[in-house]
């Protein structure tokens, strides 16, 4: 059976939705990995427990990631707690001017789910330059391949 990789975010802009896109795109580049991609509002428990590896992306909003974001974390810590351990997890970020708050409080919420991170976050600054995107795009294959192949 095909791994999964659930994509979940809260994309309220054109920047998150493009930066999303570029991890969806070179996440499904990946065929052994089966990549699902939802809506933080619409993403549940059960998404989280049925993953086999997690791709969380937000804006950062007042030096935190965005409240749809935070409302799924608020909704599914108990009921995840201790039927995640060590499930992979990465992060994308958009920012107008920083980012650091976003990805610090994001792996400071995972860290107490007890996720295990794998990649270095995307934070794409003021403006999704095609480095930027290219580093999405890596991002997303790189940790559907890594679920698939068995690197984490
Ligand atoms: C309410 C609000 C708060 C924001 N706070 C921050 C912030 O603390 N740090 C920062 O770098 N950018 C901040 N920004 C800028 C957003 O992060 C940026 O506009 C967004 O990532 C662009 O993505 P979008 O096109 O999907 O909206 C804020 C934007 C809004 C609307």
């Amino acid at each position: 059976m095909k791994k999964k990789l659930l994509i979940t975010c809260h994309a309220p802009g054109a920047r998150t939705q493009q930066l999303a896109d570029a991890v969806l795109k070179g996440a499904r580049e990946i065929e052994e990995t089966e990549t699902v991609f939802k809506r933080a509002f619409d993403t549940t428990a059960e998404d989280l427990l049925a993953a086999d590896a997690i791709i969380f992306g937000t804006p950062e909003n007042f030096g935190y990631m965005s409240g749809a974001l935070k409302d799924l974390f608020d909704r599914t810590f108990y009921l995840c707690e201790n039927k995640v351990d060590a499930k992979p997890y990465a992060i994308f970020v958009t920012a107008g001017n920083d980012g650091t708050g976003a990805v610090f409080n994001i792996e400071r919420i995972c860290t107490g789910m007890k996720l295990k991170k794998v990649l270095e976050p995307v934070i794409a600054v003021k403006v999704n330059s095609p480095e930027i995107l290219t580093k999405a795009e890596e991002l997303g294959a790189a940790l559907a391949a890594g679920v698939a192949f068995g690197v984490f």
